[in-house]
């Protein structure tokens, strides 16, 4: 298909932007899909995800109007559409949403004016094709559809509480179950008569024919976690229109999956799979999903078995088992990618910055997935086969998940496409019988809430920290007890204490919080660490060791500097390790997590297998070379595009505000940071490399040392070499070729004490030779040895056949109360006696069992009195045989 490219998902993405820049609108950059510091919420499912503290007041930009294209996933969470994919024409885990923004500038009329402008006047959408939906109550934005803009009444629908509870309606938009919300006034397109469905509020709404393109969100209320509306500060605007439905209509096609962007992933899709129907609903699957998996792991999500991570390895898994249905064996989702870049990667450019990254990813995962899925698939159709309700038992599902790894929303696809169901009320409760089993590793929870009386009342707490250890007249803005405000504490009590400024570093990034005091006459507070509340509140933790402190009272704050001059080296250490992981193993590191503490660093970042000895020493090598550069440590305040433009490494699932601090030592390593760091490179002194270890798949942990620690710690080495020497009677120089001496000399002493046991061991047997007894021309032998396990007797029996000739050997070996046996044939006994069938009549005596090949056997059972007598039958045995 070829598309005129004015109509391409790439111009339409500038048409957009172009538009609403014209009217005074900031151009943002979409934000990643993990929110930053927002736990209320798993991915970004809409464009007011990352405006959602400016709508609360809580942040304020540099500009009232905004207009941006926002990465969305709605998979998992209250907005989830992972089950629907493939299925119909227009449902997406990842999309791409055009919204503009009004921050208590522009209410409903300019957006309601400007919408309509951009439909019909820009991309020229026919005027009578478009409807409207308004919120029942919303006659000011009924009024505008139909006096300003002119549409006549039989096309503006409203539409009420639709979903069962106030405020539950297709017209009043929610981000989540708390947050900003709204009436909302949406534009739907009429796909034509020959398309079956009804308008928006009939009965058949949700057929195909109306689509809703455009969404706009007078947001004006903040819900609480009880249900109540809130209103906001000043009423905003959030938009939100899809750019895939836009692209299908300004496309002239009627399925989202026959845009220009889809139908090029799912021809790279078909190459790979070798699928020659490209109406194929597997391809659309691997289609969507490699959007999805991809933009995840650019912000931060690797697949693992909990949270985010899990919904993603869901999304890859089930994408493999489409690949797997169009018969695929090899690892080919990866192989996506480079489309995908192509596709995506100019207004996306974090996309082809992490293509490295995400390749190898996915292809872990889908080697790992290998492993099972095969086997799985059988399980599935082996259980299917059995099925007589229709329904697939949850114990069957949750085998599925826990040996086979298949996620119960895949096993639920399968089980769809069969016509049947599976009992997930029977999954839950193995799983959550499992859970039981497992509940051992405590969850850490937050408990840095604030009560919402005091994050209005306060200012954020100023941080003097970067320049002082040491500050005075700082007055004691609030008070904690027992997580209650309090107006005052007195000696004993545990509390946290929040001061107008503190030089306190408030654990974040990573860096732990400071600990010291805060005093006053008479009056002492311990602080033992330092928390960051509601996102902006210091908070000193601690308890009061002397006297009584007062809300309005003035306090010195004095941090424990020691502590934090071995932390903030640490720190550095941290960035300059970072880029030093970049610049050995490749720009797929990614920074997963970190710990800053005065004693040590611990590092998490994304990479593949373990980190090998010569590169662990090529990273250390390299940190200590920067540290002797013994560059500045320059700070820089600025934008956060000019940052990103000077080269700045952010943080995944981080939340920046618009003007940044940057933290540059010399050309090596640039960071948006707000820790506390050294002055210069050297002071950090040397860095030492402690342990390299795996946390999960995908991700490494690196531990280090730095200054005096990392000195104690290299002394500390050298002690216990010493002392190795002394053991060994050398010195620090020889002890290698000491140990290896010691190790030549005590494997040469284990083969000679070998030796000397098989010596002793065929002593003992040729002794026994002589007590094998003639029974029709068989030497028949039965023999009791003490101490011999089963190997030693395979060897006794091979040397007496040797010596025998036609012979029948059966030798019990004696060790703690049981007795090893093993019985063999050989010569002209073959034949007429087997091997099996002895040692069988034999153990059953000795109340055990044993059998094999009928020349050799072997088994056990009981060493007691039943064992001579079985023993001594076997001569019997044979003769019986051979008459
Ligand atoms: N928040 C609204 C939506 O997601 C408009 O952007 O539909």
């Amino acid at each position: 298909m070829t598309t005129p490219s004015k109509t391409s998902t790439r111009q339409i993405r500038q048409d957009f932007l172009d538009f609403f820049a014209s009217k005074g609108h900031t151009i943002v950059p979409s934000a990643p899909l993990v929110p930053g510091n927002d736990p209320t919420l798993l991915f970004t499912n809409s464009g007011m995800v990352q405006f959602k503290d400016v709508f609360l007041g809580a942040e304020k930009r540099s500009y009232v109007r905004a207009a941006d294209v926002q990465r969305c996933l709605r998979a998992g969470g209250k907005h989830n559409d992972l089950d629907s994919v493939g299925y119909t024409a227009r449902h997406h885990t990842f999309f791409e949403m055009l919204g503009n923004w009004s921050f208590g500038d522009y209410f409903k009329k300019d957006a309601i004016a400007w919408a309509w402008e951009l439909l019909t006047e820009v991309w020229k959408l026919p005027k009578e094709r478009l409807l409207v939906t308004v919120y029942h109550t919303d006659d000011e934005a009924y009024d505008l559809w139909h006096d300003m803009i002119g549409i006549p009444a039989d096309r503006i629908v409203r539409i009420g509480d639709n979903k069962g509870a106030p405020y539950a309606s297709d017209n009043f938009w929610q981000m989540a179950d708390t947050g900003p919300c709204g009436p909302c006034t949406e534009i739907f397109y009429d796909h034509g008569e020959h398309i079956a469905g009804g308008p928006p509020g009939s009965p058949d709404e949700d057929g195909d024919r109306f689509i809703e393109i455009w969404n706009l969100v007078f947001m004006q209320f903040d819900r609480q976690p009880d249900g109540t509306l809130v209103p906001l500060p000043a009423p905003c605007v959030d938009t939100g229109m899809g750019l895939e439905r836009l692209a299908a209509i300004l496309q002239h096609v009627h399925t989202n999956y026959e845009i220009d962007l889809f139908q090029a992933l799912i021809g790279k899709a078909a190459e790979l799979t070798g699928t020659a129907d490209r109406e194929n609903k597997s391809l659309r699957v691997i289609a969507d999903h490699i959007r999805a998996c991809s933009f995840l792991i650019v912000d931060g999500v690797l697949p693992s078995n909990e949270g985010r991570g899990y919904v993603l390895r869901r999304i890859i898994r089930r994408a493999l088992r489409h690949g797997w249905m169009l018969g695929v064996r090899q690892p080919f989702f990866h192989k996506m990618v480079g489309t995908l870049v192509e596709l995506m990667g100019e207004a996306y450019p974090e996309l082809p910055a992490a293509r490295e990254l995400v390749e190898k990813a996915l292809k872990a995962e889908e080697e790992r997935f290998a492993e099972t899925l095969d086997s799985g698939m059988r399980i599935f159709d082996d259980v299917a086969s059995r099925v007589k309700d229709g329904v697939i038992p949850g114990a069957d599902a949750f085998r599925l998940y826990d040996t086979y790894g298949f996620p119960v929303d895949l096993t639920a696809d399968i089980a769809r496409e069969r016509g049947l169901a599976v009992d997930m009320a029977g999954f839950d409760a193995a799983m959550e019988q499992q859970r039981e089993t497992a509940r051992a590793a405590g969850k850490f929870t937050s408990n840095t809430g604030l009560p919402a009386e005091l994050v209005a009342q306060m200012a954020p707490t100023g941080f003097l920290g970067y320049d002082h250890l040491d500050a005075g007249g700082l007055q004691v803005v609030a008070l904690l007890k027992g997580g209650r405000p309090v107006q005052a504490v007195e000696a004993g009590d545990e509390a946290v204490v929040f001061l107008d400024n503190t030089p306190f570093y408030a654990e974040s990034g990573g860096q732990v919080g400071d600990i010291g005091v805060l005093a006053e006459q008479g009056v002492e507070f311990d602080v033992t660490d330092t928390q960051k509340f509601a996102g902006q509140f210091h908070g000193h933790l601690g308890r009061v060791a002397k006297g009584a402190l007062k809300v309005g009272d003035h306090v010195v704050a004095s941090v424990d500097g020691a502590r934090r001059a071995s932390t903030i080296l640490n720190h550095s250490a941290t960035h300059l390790l970072h880029a030093a992981l970049r610049e050995v193993l490749g720009t797929h590191v990614q920074q997963k997590g970190s710990l800053v503490a005065p004693d040590r660093l611990r590092f998490d970042f994304s990479h593949f297998q373990p980190v090998t000895a010569a590169e662990l020493a090529e990273v250390e090598r390299r940190v200590n070379a920067q540290i002797r550069a013994n560059h500045e440590a320059e700070v820089h305040h600025m934008g956060m595009q000019e940052a990103l433009d000077f080269g700045a490494m952010a943080l995944f699932g981080e939340k920046y505000g618009e003007n940044v601090r940057v933290l540059r030592m010399g050309d090596y390593s640039t960071e948006l940071c707000g820790g506390t760091h050294v002055s210069r490179t050297g002071d950090i002194g040397v860095f030492k490399l402690v342990g390299e270890s795996g946390v999960s798949a995908g991700v490494r942990r690196i531990e280090a040392l730095t200054g005096q620690g990392a000195l104690d710690h290299i002394a500390d080495e050298e002690r216990r070499l010493d002392e190795a020497a002394a053991l060994l009677g050398g010195n620090a120089s020889d002890v290698v070729d000491k140990i290896r001496a010691l190790t030549d000399r005590q494997k040469k002493l284990e083969r000679e004490l070998e030796s000397l046991k098989a010596k002793a061991a065929s002593s003992a047997t040729s002794d026994l030779a002589g007590a094998a007894v003639d029974v029709g021309g068989i030497r028949v032998l039965a023999s009791r040895l003490e101490g011999f396990d089963a190997k030693a007797l395979r060897d006794a029996v091979d040397r007496l056949k040797q010596q025998l000739g036609d012979s029948v050997i059966v030798l019990a070996g004696a060790e703690g109360g049981k007795a090893a046996l093993v019985a063999g044939v050989n010569g002209a006994a073959m034949g007429k006696v087997k091997a099996g069938e002895l040692l069988s009549h034999i153990a059953s005596q000795i109340g055990g069992k044993g059998g094999g090949r009928p020349d050799l056997a072997q088994g056990g059972g009981e060493d007691g009195p039943a064992l001579a007598s079985a023993l001594k039958g076997v001569s019997g045995w044979v003769q019986q045989r051979l008459d």
